[in-house]
């Protein structure tokens, strides 16, 4: 792995992976929303931006150019298909044999086979329709993203994410294919670890082709404990 290129460079999860794939020395590049690029300004000429939506196939084709790895937040923003945009742009535009991870959350499913716990089908029951309502998300739209994903013959991972919170780094999340194994009880991951497992995905042949369900290490009674 040479060099990589982030689509959402600009978010908390991108900005993670840039700190993660610099130490790899890799050479980074990526995609920002062109009112986002101050967000970048601390990463200096450590790496190269291209100004534009994830879903503009003209800047993806431009900043995939001699990537071997592409790292991409998938994300449901709008009502217009901003993440089944970007995803196919990727599928469509990365360079032959390149590695594509995508981030996501735990509702998008493979094969139907997870097993949810009340509060995230409760969740998934009503928040989709409000912000659809209120167009500021479409939930469908992630998932349509996802299938689309999932029917490629291309060398991608799909890294399905817990529940995020901030804290300094538990080292490399456990996973599993399928939400409702008791190793994701936790239900809870660190955002830097999310991003670590990202970059650390691009490299791991045996996650190609997997939608892996991520959590953090430490055990829910260290979480709990006040102060901690
Ligand atoms: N938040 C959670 O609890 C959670 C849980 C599980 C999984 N995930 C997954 O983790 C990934 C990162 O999520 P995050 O919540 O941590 O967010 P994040 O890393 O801050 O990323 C948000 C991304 O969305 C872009 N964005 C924001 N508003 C937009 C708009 N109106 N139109 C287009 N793009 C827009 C941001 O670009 P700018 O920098 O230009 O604003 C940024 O690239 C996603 O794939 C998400 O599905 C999140």
């Amino acid at each position: 792995m040479n060099r990589v290129c982030i689509l959402g460079i600009s978010g908390k999860l991108g900005q993670y992976m840039i700190g993660h794939a610099l130490e790899r020395g890799y050479q980074v590049q990526g995609v920002c929303r062109p009112e986002s690029m101050g967000k970048l300004a601390r990463w200096g000429d450590r790496i190269r931006v291209f100004p534009g939506r994830t879903d503009d196939r003209k800047v993806v084709a431009e900043a995939l150019k001699g990537c071997d790895g592409v790292l991409t937040v998938l994300v449901p923003w709008g009502v217009k298909g901003y993440a089944t945009g970007t995803a196919k742009a990727v599928l469509d535009l990365a360079d032959p044999g390149a590695r594509l991870v995508f981030s996501c959350g735990w509702h998008i499913s493979r094969d139907g086979l997870d097993r949810y716990p009340l509060s995230l089908r409760l969740q998934m029951l009503v928040i989709p329709p409000i912000v659809k309502l209120l167009r500021v998300a479409d939930i469908g739209d992630q998932e349509r993203a996802a299938a689309t994903i999932f029917a490629s013959n291309r060398d991608w991972t799909v890294v399905r994410g817990s529940d995020l919170e901030e804290g300094p780094s538990e080292g490399l999340p456990l996973w599993s294919a399928h939400v409702g194994d008791p190793v994701l009880a936790s239900n809870r991951t660190r955002r830097t670890d999310f991003a670590l497992f990202m970059v650390a995905a691009l490299t791991d042949p045996s996650l190609i082709r997997q939608a892996p369900a991520i959590v953090s290490r430490a055990a829910p009674s260290t979480r709990n404990r006040p102060g901690s």
